[in-house]
């Protein structure tokens, strides 16, 4: 899929962060996108300030009948989707030992990040696979390598997409669907608010943490992945800041 103009992309989770990062740069590189999230309100407003055909879906990727519905709530010419980003995610109540947190924040990462992101696909794969092309690239994270205290649910939610997306890459050679896995270290976005259910404290933890990547950064490397030749597959991209080592 070199030629990505007028190709129709899903993002999950598009409305801060990578996934918005994303959609922009998708939508400036022609991309038609359809961007998801369950805050229908700032997802619009960030549709609506893409240079491209945008169009805003409310979907939590943990509620199953919304997820299966999703394409047929498409408009009939935004049915056919080439390219899912699934990149919705969270970690809330994480960053500390297990038995401090709080077993349904756990489990409810695992629903987002893990189940969530199986239902898009599932969802998604099917029409992928009757028009014999198609791109899913699934953001895992570097805590899915290499995983740090503190971070069970997260880490064992991102080893599942690593996982699931290797399985994926597999089963789907030579189909015309290529599945790409996306694992970037620190990045400064809402992410740590949503954790902490608090900008304060996200603010701290980045400028506590030093060197961050940035969202852009994340975004750019989707692009490449999704710009190679069809007879290629990048497989994995791990992208870490430059002071981590
Ligand atoms: N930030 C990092 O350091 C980092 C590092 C490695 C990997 N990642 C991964 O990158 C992805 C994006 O994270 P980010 O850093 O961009 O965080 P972010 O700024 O908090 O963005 C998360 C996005 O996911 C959406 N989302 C969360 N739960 C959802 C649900 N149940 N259904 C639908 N959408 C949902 C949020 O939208 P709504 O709240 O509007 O639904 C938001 O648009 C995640 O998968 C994360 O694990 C992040």
């Amino acid at each position: 899929m070199t030629g990505l103009k007028e190709k129709t992309a899903l993002v999950t989770g598009a409305s801060s962060g990578i996934g918005l990062a994303t959609a922009q740069m998708l939508s400036t590189a022609g991309v038609r996108v359809i961007g998801c999230a369950r805050r229908l309100d700032r997802l619009q407003a960030k549709m609506d300030a893409l240079p491209g055909p945008a169009l805003a879906m409310e979907l939590d990727v943990a509620d199953a009948t919304a997820v299966a519905g999703l394409p047929g709530r498409l408009p009939q010419d935004w049915q056919a989707v080439d390219i899912l980003v699934n990149n919705a995610g969270s970690d809330v109540g994480g960053r500390q030992p297990f038995h401090q947190g709080d077993i349904n924040q756990w489990a409810g990462t695992i629903q987002t990040n893990v189940t969530g992101l199986m239902r898009v696909t599932a969802a998604l794969l099917p029409g992928m696979l009757e028009r014999r092309q198609g791109h899913i690239v699934n953001l895992g994270s570097t805590q899915g390598l290499v995983p740090m205290a503190g971070c069970g649910a997260y880490a064992a939610s991102k080893f599942a997409v690593h996982g699931f997306t290797e399985t994926l890459r597999q089963e789907y050679a030579g189909t015309g669907i290529r599945v790409s896995e996306v694992l970037p270290g620190m990045v400064k976005t809402d992410f740590a608010q949503t954790r902490f259910s608090s900008v304060r404290r996200g603010e701290a933890f980045y400028q506590n943490y030093g060197q961050c990547l940035e969202a852009e950064d994340i975004a750019r490397s989707v692009l490449f992945v999704l710009e190679q030749p069809p007879h290629t597959v990048i497989a994995q991209i791990v992208i870490a800041p430059d002071n981590a080592g």
